[in-house]
């Protein structure tokens, strides 16, 4: 498992710059699924089996975008002005590496702070590929970057940049690889454009028109000093999402997964995530809507470079996921 987040999180792709994660996850999956299917958006939609007895159309949604910048302008002493993609944070990009998708790396420096206890805006940085003129600057405007951090194995910790989400794309793909006789038809798709706005999982469950739609993503913890307050610690388990910022996942399916995991004793936590949303808000309410929900990895530093996470709430996601879509799913 941490050999796959590993080649999963080192991987660049910003939202709308998906191709190269994309290829190598469909290298993961390509074994194992029925159909593949790359639609318009860059989704990677992967069906496996048909709908049995007491079975339903299922979309797991995980995705494979992650935050980055863009240059907005190139100055005369080569340094590269940029924008945000996706919920990048300000006091996170001072002193980062970023890594474009031509490979180009550079570091984000600012102009000098009056206040050495203020904190850079976005528009007071710029990212330094060690030019000295446009002409010499290997990137240009409209070119994306992702923060670039190697994977770190801390044994039960794993911190990286794009935890948020590779680490559930890991996840969908080694519960795609357990799952043998399901009664459900499965559709794990590979999002785009979630931290720009949910994007690919709004065509995608679309284009799908599941009955059921479940999404894997990041949640934040409360286990750090001082920090937020919210009952979820990292190594509890994975975390069953009942609110986030966007959504009130379907009482009937946090009942399911509960119950699933209890069954199967797989220690979870109750997620009450009160900024933020993932991909089962787009499912939740395509066409006419759909019940929906989420099992989220608690992490630490959501949105930084680096992303902690515990890898057995990772391998307990795998084991409630591939549980509970091996099963009939009752809503009731
Ligand atoms: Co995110
Ligand atoms: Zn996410």
């Amino acid at each position: 498992m941490k050999s796959l987040i590993k080649k999963l999180v080192e991987t660049v792709g910003p939202s709308g710059y998906e191709s190269k994660i994309r290829e190598v996850i469909r290298g993961e999956v390509e074994g194992f699924a029925d159909e593949i299917q790359v639609d318009a958006m860059g989704n990677l939609i992967i069906k496996k089996g048909e709908k049995k007895e007491g079975g339903l159309r299922v979309m797991l949604s995980a995705h494979i975008d992650e935050i980055g910048v863009m240059v907005t302008h190139v100055d005369k002493n080569g340094f590269a002005r940029f924008t945000t993609i996706g919920g990048v944070r300000p006091h996170t990009c001072y002193g980062s590496r970023v890594r474009f998708l031509n490979g180009s790396a550079g570091v984000i420096g600012g102009e000098r702070l009056e206040n050495a206890n203020h904190v850079h805006t976005i528009e007071s940085m710029y990212i330094d590929l060690g030019a000295s003129n446009p002409e010499d600057c290997p990137v240009k405007v409209g070119d994306v970057a992702a923060f670039d951090r190697p994977f770190e194995d801390l044994g039960n910790r794993v911190i990286s940049k794009a935890m948020d989400d590779r680490v559930c794309s890991a996840i969908l793909i080694e519960t795609l690889k357990l799952v043998k006789n399901s009664p459900h038809e499965l559709f794990f798709v590979f999002s785009t454009q979630e931290e720009v706005g949910l994007r690919g999982a709004t065509t995608a469950a679309y284009a799908i028109d599941p009955d059921l739609g479940i999404a894997a993503d990041v949640t934040m913890s409360g286990d750090t000093p001082r920090g937020i307050k919210m009952d979820i610690s990292l190594g509890k388990g994975p975390a069953i999402k009942v609110k986030d910022g966007g959504m009130l996942a379907d009482p009937r399916l946090v009942d399911a997964m509960v119950q699933c995991a209890v069954k199967h004793k797989i220690p979870y936590q109750m997620e009450v995530l009160l900024g933020g949303t993932t991909d089962a808000k787009a499912m939740q309410i395509s066409r006419a809507g759909m019940p929906a929900g989420c099992v989220s990895v608690p992490t630490r530093y959501v949105h930084t470079p680096s992303e902690m996470v515990d890898i057995n709430d990772v391998n307990n996601a795998v084991k409630l996921l591939s549980a509970l879509i091996s099963e009939p799913i009752k809503l009731v």
